[in-house]
């Protein structure tokens, strides 16, 4: 302490001096200055200066190699960092998946019939189909006003409708996958009598693709009280 004391006043001479002498490179300026500083202080013990520059010297390289390691395990901590920021992102987004395959978008199941009106049709153009007789819809997933069926999430959907028809002539149906046409059932009819055909799909639909069903033109169907002409739907398992 005593000698770190000594030291820090040599110091401030030298730069004290340093403007007179126009630096300290020289030997004999520093001795010359140790002897000033012994004169000024008689009872102490003059250190040796070179000895502790150059002890202070090494500390400094030692701290410098010190300061490198850290600065390298700061490195390596913030590259650890932020790949763990990276994966809890990553998880976020999986658990945001995993939400949307929860409960309230994977219970989905309808079951409608198209009127209590009686006939319906025959149109001269093609007309989507509109069930209006909501029995089930569990997930919303069908839309009376428009009667389009909007599938929630990817999966395997099952879909299965019943035609009636009553009239003499065509009776059929369309099933349409978003804007393309993947099925058409008809049947021809002599008489007016009660006719049903029955068929089903399985589909692999990613999350809002869209399904009804369209009346074609020139054809009829039928339905009243008795919910004969019906359209029905589910989910079977996300995909
Ligand atoms: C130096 O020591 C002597 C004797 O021990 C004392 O009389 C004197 O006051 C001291 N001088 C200083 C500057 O401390
Ligand atoms: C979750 O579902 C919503 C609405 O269906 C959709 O907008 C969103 O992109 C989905 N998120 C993921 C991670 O799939
Ligand atoms: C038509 O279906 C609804 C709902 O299931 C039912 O309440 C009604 O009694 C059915 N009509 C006939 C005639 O079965």
């Amino acid at each position: 302490m005593k000698v770190a004391f000594g030291l820090l006043l040599l110091l401030l001479c030298l730069c004290g001096a340093q403007g007179e002498s126009g630096g300290l490179g020289e030997v004999g300026e520093s001795s010359k200055l140790q002897e000033e500083w012994t004169q000024q202080n008689p009872n102490a013990t003059a250190p040796d200066i070179w000895a502790e520059l150059k002890e202070l010297r090494d500390m400094v390289v030692e701290l410098k190699v010190h300061v490198k390691i850290l600065q390298g395990d700061y490195s390596e901590v913030e590259r650890r960092l932020s790949s763990s920021e990276w994966e809890l992102l990553d998880t976020k987004k999986r658990i945001d998946q995993l939400e949307n395959l929860s409960a309230a978008n994977t219970k989905v199941a309808f079951y409608t019939a198209l009127t209590d009106a009686g006939y319906v049709g025959p149109y001269t153009t093609d007309t989507t189909l509109k069930y209006s007789k909501v029995f089930t819809n569990i997930g919303n997933a069908y839309d009376a006003a428009t009667g389009f069926f909007k599938a929630p999430v990817k999966g395997a959907y099952y879909f299965q409708f019943t035609v009636c028809g009553h009239h003499t002539g065509l009776m059929g149906v369309y099933v349409y996958k978003n804007n393309q046409r993947i099925m058409f059932n008809v049947e021809w009819k002599e008489a007016q009598q009660y006719k049903y055909f029955t068929n089903s799909v399985v589909l692999e639909l990613m999350a809002g693709d869209k399904i009804h069903l369209a009346l074609p033109a020139t054809h009829a169907l039928y339905d009243d009280g008795s919910n004969q002409s019906t359209f029905s739907g589910a989910l079977l398992f996300p995909l």
